[in-house]
């Protein structure tokens, strides 16, 4: 029998519990996400497409985990895909479907090894919140963008119920550093009935 994951994947919270659970996880991910009518991706890639008039610039897909994220922003017409993870196994599954330009492995005590405005779009779907990366994320990745990047984003119910997550947002939208494009609430994992609420930020 296939070992089941997705129960335990929102119990736990230090780096190197998460990067076990996904380098364990990597071979039966996609399948029983897929199961479970993983929605998110799409919501995302499309959320992002409707603010970008050229999608053939280069997309960071931030916690590309086995490459769904990247797959569905590919089917919403971005042409230049690179991602980072910091699982080792998730990466290898990611590269083995052949979409990403580029893949690095992260550190995640280390802030993401990448130049401020090398993208003019980041995607981070499902990979802030319980079971994954601390809404210190959301930070690293806006102070990559310049001025006018943007940034799609998911917090699923668990990590809405962490008020501090959006509280995170907030301050960027209060303090002016982003503004909102979008935000909507919708499907996440519907066989499991759990949304997500998915965000485009724009840095100002
Ligand atoms: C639920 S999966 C989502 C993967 C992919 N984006 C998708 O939509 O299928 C979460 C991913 O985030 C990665 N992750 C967890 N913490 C991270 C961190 N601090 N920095 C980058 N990636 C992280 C995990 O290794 C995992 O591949």
């Amino acid at each position: 029998m296939v070992e089941k994951f997705l129960d335990k994947a929102y119990g736990v919270d230090d780096p190197d519990s998460v990067r076990d659970l996904y380098d364990s996880w990597s071979a039966s991910y996609d399948a029983e996400i897929a199961e479970n009518g993983y929605a998110t991706p799409g919501r995302a890639a499309k959320a992002l497409r409707k603010y970008i008039s050229d999608p053939g610039g280069p997309v960071l897909d931030y916690g590309c985990g086995t490459g769904l994220s990247g797959l569905a922003l590919k089917l919403e017409g971005f042409a230049v895909l690179d991602g980072a993870d910091i699982s080792t196994e998730m990466l290898a599954q990611a590269r083995a479907k052949n979409i990403y330009r580029d893949l690095s492995e992260l550190d995640p005590s280390a802030p993401p090894p990448f130049d401020k405005g090398a993208y003019a779009a980041i995607a981070a779907v499902g990979v802030i919140g319980a079971g994954a990366a601390p809404i210190g994320l959301l930070d690293d990745l806006m102070a990559l963008l310049d001025s006018g990047g943007l940034l799609v984003f998911s917090l699923n119910d668990h990590a809405l119920k962490d008020r501090r997550n959006k509280g995170r947002m907030n301050e960027h939208i209060d303090t002016g550093s982003a503004r909102l494009l979008h935000a909507k609430h919708g499907p996440h994992l519907p066989g499991i009935g759990l949304k997500s609420s998915v965000y485009v930020l724009e840095k100002t």
